[in-house]
C-alpha cells in the first residue's frame, strides 16, 4: 500500500510535475506567440510607415511634375502668344509701308531717286504736308524792308503753309510791318534772332547778312548772301553751310527759265537813287555848299513824293525857275525804270528826263551828253568790259551842268566801272561825297548800295508781290527749276569753297 501510495504520489509529483512543465511549456509558446505578433505587428507598422511615406514621396513628385508641366505649357502659350503679337504687328507694318508707298506713288508721284536728292524742307513737306517758313528778324542797321508781308503771309497760311514771325524790336533794325500785323493774320510769333532754334526743315527766310558767329547752318536759308561773287568772307559763309549740313537759297539768284530774276530791289532801289539825287541837287540850289546830311527811311512813296516835290519846286524857284535835266542809263532796266518814274512822279517833265540804254551807248564811251544834263543816274548791269561813260578829266569844263551823279549800279570796285570816279561807296549817314574839278564846280557822287531801305513798305511789297509766286513753289522745290537751279547753285559753289 504504501508503495502503491509512494507510486501514486510519484505519479502524481510526475503529472504536476508534467502538468508544470506543459504549463511553462504552454506560457513559453504563449510568450513566443506574443512576440512574434509585436514583431509582426511592428513589421507591419513599418511597412505601412514606409508605404505612406512612399506615397508622399509619389505624390510630391507628381505635383511638382504637374507644376512644371503647367509652367511650361503656360510658357508656351505666352510665346506663342508673343509670336503671334509680332506677326500681327509686322503685317500691321507692311500694310502700312505698302499704302504709304501707295499713296507716295500715285498720289504724289514719287520717284526713289527724286526722294534721295530732296532737300529737307521738301521732305518735311511730303510727310508733314505743310511747309514751314520762318521769318527772321534781320541784324543790319536800318534795314526795315521784310521779304514777306502780312498780306502775303495770309495768303500762304490759306495754302496750307506754317509761317513763324520772328519779333523785330530793335528801332534800327524794325521790320517796316508791325509784329501784330502778322499775328493778326495767324503767323505764330518767335523771339528776334530765335531761329537757330527752329525745326530743321523749316526755310528760315530773310534779306541781309546773318550774324558772323561762325556757328554752322543747320536750315536752308533763303536770303542774300553776297557770296558767290568772291566777296569777303565767302568762303567763311559756305562752310558754316556745310558744316551744319544747311543750305542757301541765294534771292539774288532765283532766275526764271528765261534768266531773269524773279524778283529784285531794283525799281525801288533806282526809284531812291534818283531821289537822292534830286534831292542833292534842291540841296545845293537851296543850301549851297553847306554839307548834305543823313538820310533816312521814309513810311510810304506819297510822303516821299510830297518832301520831294516841295523840295524840287523850292530848288527851281532859286534857279530861274528851270527844273533839272536827268539822263538815266540803263533805263530799259528795272533800276533805270525806277529812276525815271520817280524824276517823272517828282515834277520833272518828260522832256528832262533823258532814257538812254544799249542802243544810245553801243557807239562806246565817254559821252560828253553827259556833262550838259544836271544829273546822271547810272543804272546799267554791267555784265562786260565797257568804255569809261564819263572820266574825271571830262569834268573840268567851265560851262558843265552836271552837278550831281548817283550810280545806283554801284560797281565801285570792279575794274571796268565806267564812271571810275565813282570808286567808293557812300552811306546813308553819308550819303555823298565830292569830286572837286579846277573849274566847273563841286560833283556830288551819291554810292549808296542798300538804296531800297529808304523805302522800305514799298520796297517789301513789290519785291515780296515778285517773290510770292516762287514762294508758293517752295512746296514742289524738289522738282520747280527755279528752286533747282538755285540748289544746284549753291552745290557749285560750296564745292569750290571747300576745294
Ligand atoms: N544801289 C542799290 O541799292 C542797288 C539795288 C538793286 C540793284 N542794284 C544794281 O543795279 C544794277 C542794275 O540792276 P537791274 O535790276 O536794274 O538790272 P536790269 O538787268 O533789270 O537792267 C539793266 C539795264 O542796263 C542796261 N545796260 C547794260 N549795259 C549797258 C550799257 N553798256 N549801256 C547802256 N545800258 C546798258 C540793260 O540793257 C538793262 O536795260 C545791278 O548792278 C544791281 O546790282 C543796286
Amino acid at each position: 500500500m504504501l508503495v502503491l501510495m509512494l507510486v501514486l504520489v510519484l505519479v502524481l509529483v510526475l503529472v504536476l510535475v508534467l502538468v508544470l512543465v506543459l504549463v511553462l511549456v504552454l506560457v513559453l509558446v504563449l510568450v513566443l506567440v506574443l512576440v512574434l505578433v509585436l514583431v509582426l505587428v511592428l513589421v507591419l507598422v513599418l511597412v505601412l510607415v514606409l508605404v505612406l511615406v512612399l506615397v508622399l514621396v509619389l505624390v510630391l513628385v507628381l505635383v511638382l511634375v504637374l507644376v512644371l508641366v503647367l509652367v511650361l505649357v503656360l510658357v508656351l502659350v505666352l510665346v506663342l502668344v508673343l509670336v503671334l503679337v509680332l506677326v500681327l504687328v509686322l503685317v500691321l507694318v507692311l500694310v502700312l509701308v505698302l499704302v504709304l508707298v501707295l499713296v507716295l506713288v500715285l498720289v504724289l508721284k514719287w520717284e526713289p531717286a527724286r526722294l534721295r536728292k530732296m532737300p529737307l524742307p521738301a521732305l518735311g513737306t511730303l510727310l508733314t504736308n505743310t511747309m514751314h517758313l520762318w521769318l527772321r528778324s534781320e541784324v543790319k542797321a536800318n534795314e526795315h524792308r521784310t521779304a514777306l508781308t502780312p498780306e502775303a503771309c495770309k495768303e500762304l497760311l490759306g495754302e496750307g503753309y506754317t509761317i513763324t514771325v520772328e519779333r523785330s524790336p530793335e528801332a534800327s533794325t524794325k521790320r517796316i510791318y508791325e509784329d501784330s500785323d502778322y499775328e493778326a493774320v495767324g503767323c505764330q510769333l518767335a523771339e528776334s534772332q530765335s531761329w537757330p532754334s527752329a525745326p530743321k526743315d523749316a526755310i528760315i527766310v530773310g534779306l541781309k547778312e546773318l550774324p558772323e558767329d561762325g556757328s554752322p547752318l543747320e536750315h536752308t536759308h533763303l536770303y542774300f548772301g553776297h557770296c558767290y561773287k568772291n566777296q569777303g568772307g565767302w568762303k567763311d559763309l559756305l562752310k558754316r553751310f556745310h558744316a551744319g549740313n544747311g543750305s542757301l537759297l541765294d534771292m539774288e539768284f532765283l532766275t526764271n527759265d528765261q534768266g531773269r530774276r524773279v524778283a529784285a530791289f531794283g525799281y525801288m532801289a533806282g526809284f531812291a537813287g534818283s531821289f537822292s539825287a534830286l534831292d542833292v541837287w534842291c540841296h545845293r540850289k537851296l543850301e549851297g555848299d553847306k554839307p548834305y546830311g543823313a538820310l533816312s527811311a521814309y513810311p510810304n512813296e506819297d510822303e516821299l513824293l510830297k518832301y520831294s516835290r516841295a523840295r524840287i519846286e523850292a530848288a527851281a524857284a532859286k534857279n530861274d525857275g528851270r527844273l533839272p535835266r536827268v539822263l538815266v542809263i540803263g533805263a530799259l532796266g528795272r533800276c533805270g525804270n525806277g529812276a525815271c518814274d520817280f524824276a517823272t512822279r517828282a515834277g520833272i517833265p518828260e522832256a528832262n528826263v533823258l532814257r538812254w540804254d544799249m542802243a544810245e551807248t553801243k557807239v562806246g564811251g565817254p559821252f560828253n551828253e553827259l556833262l550838259d544834263v544836271d544829273i546822271f543816274v547810272n543804272c546799267i548791269y554791267l555784265s562786260q568790259p565797257i568804255p569809261p561813260f564819263i572820266t574825271e578829266a571830262m569834268l573840268e569844263k567851265e560851262d558843265r551842268a552836271l552837278s550831281v551823279v548817283c550810280d545806283v549800279s554801284c560797281d565801285t570796285s570792279n575794274p571796268h566801272n565806267p564812271i571810275p570816279f565813282a570808286n567808293k561807296s557812300t552811306t546813308f549817314d553819308e550819303p555823298t561825297y565830292q569830286v572837286k574839278p579846277k573849274v566847273g564846280g563841286p560833283v556830288d557822287v551819291i554810292t549808296i548800295d542798300h538804296l531800297p531801305t529808304l523805302l522800305p513798305k514799298e520796297s517789301s511789297d513789290r519785291y515780296c508781290h515778285d517773290l510770292l509766286p516762287s514762294i508758293r513753289e517752295l512746296k514742289n522745290m524738289d522738282s520747280n527749276p527755279v528752286w533747282q537751279r538755285a540748289i544746284k547753285l549753291f552745290e557749285e559753289k560750296k564745292a569750290l569753297a571747300l576745294a
